[in-house]
């Protein structure tokens, strides 16, 4: 059988072959090249080397970075979107060693705390979200000092306060940097939140982000900010061990604080969609649970705030998976959940 074209059949063999060849030709157009991308970078995040060996150490690194976030957003099923963030050019051991700072272990605990008052709540609303109720602040950055404990710490205890006395109050991370000094928290060298909660309580409360601002460096107590308080806690409580339940009453109720294991270059350069790992449960890290709920594909999420500022995650925050199979928790963050009480 002689096949005949018309017009039209040519028409559309042509545009299909046109569209064809335009598809080949995006894939083989030459990406801008890598030492381009690092020069565009550089100029997108300020940074300055001091000297071209730095340079060239720190190229191959970021090199490695975008080669990897290029990999692995070209898998094309991915939940969540990993992106060239401030941190492309640092290795992941550095920028753990730089950022994470909590201290997993239960024996470094000197109180005991058994009771839950949230374990008779019953009706939990199918999603939460603390900042849209006014008791979060901004996302904050921690810098290159290993505090997120305090972090952690106070954004929790501003969620409590709002909810308790209406106002909201940037709260001061640098006053637990410098003056909870005494028992296992070490400032920018790691510490834990239920720690900084015992510290809050037997202050007598904590001073505001104003009157005590941020450094980013372990330095002396200023003992006279420290006496002046802008809201207080009357003590803390651990959620239950190992049981998302139990952690969705909590989260339900207040700002919870989470430690997480937050190792993985992938959370590294999380750039947004539900994050499902890979990670494990060496908690490493403390950050805020301030909501919950489930994305539009019907996976259900924690909603988590970060403090490695708002150009990491969705604006500083990351969604991770909620009701895994393992009791323990999304890189662990059923494990060892706290708030304050108030
Ligand atoms: C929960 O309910 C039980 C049974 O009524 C009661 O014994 C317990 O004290 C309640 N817990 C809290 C925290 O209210
Ligand atoms: C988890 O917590 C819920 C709510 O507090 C409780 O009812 C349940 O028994 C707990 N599950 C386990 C396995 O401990």
């Amino acid at each position: 059988m002689a096949l005949k074209l018309d017009n039209k059949m040519i028409l559309a063999l042509v545009l299909v072959i046109g569209m064809h060849f335009s598809a080949v030709n995006c894939r083989t157009i030459p990406d801008a090249t890598m030492a381009e991308r690092h020069e565009q970078w550089m100029a997108n995040y300020g940074r300055v080397y001091k000297d071209d060996t730095e340079k060239a150490t720190r190229f191959k690194i970021f090199k490695e970075n975008v080669e990897f976030i290029d990999s692995f957003n070209n898998v094309g099923s991915r939940a969540y979107k990993l992106g060239i963030n401030e941190f492309a050019d640092l290795t992941n051991e550095e920028f753990r060693a730089s950022r994470n700072g909590y201290k997993m272990a239960s024996h470094q605990k000197s109180f005991d705390n058994t009771a839950f008052k949230y374990e008779n709540v019953t009706a939990v609303p199918a999603s939460m979200d603390w900042r849209k109720k006014g008791a979060v602040t901004g996302v904050k950055d921690q810098g290159q000092c290993g505090c997120c404990w305090a972090f952690s710490a106070v954004a929790a205890m501003e969620g409590i306060n709002q909810l308790t006395t209406g106002k909201l109050i940037s709260l001061s991370e640098q006053e637990l940097v410098d003056c909870d000094t005494s028992g296992e928290d070490q400032g920018c060298n790691g510490g834990l939140m239920d720690n900084a909660f015992e510290f809050i309580l037997h202050n007598n409360g904590l001073t505001t982000e104003s009157n005590y601002p941020y450094k980013g460096t372990d330095s002396t107590c200023n003992s006279q900010k420290e006496a002046s308080h802008a809201a207080k806690i009357t003590g803390h409580e651990d959620v239950p061990a190992n049981n998302e339940s139990a952690l969705l009453k909590a989260v339900a109720k207040q700002p919870v604080s989470v430690a997480i294991d937050a190792s993985g270059m992938a959370f590294q350069f999380y750039s947004g969609g539900v994050f499902t790992g890979d990670c494990g449960t060496e908690l490493d890290h403390g950050v805020t649970a301030v909501g919950y709920g489930t994305s539009e594909d019907g996976t259900k999420y924690w909603l988590v705030k970060n403090s490695w500022g708002s150009s990491w995650g969705e604006e500083g925050y990351i969604r991770m998976e909620r009701g895994i199979s393992a009791k323990e928790g999304l890189c662990g963050i059923a494990m060892e959940p706290s708030y304050p009480t108030a």
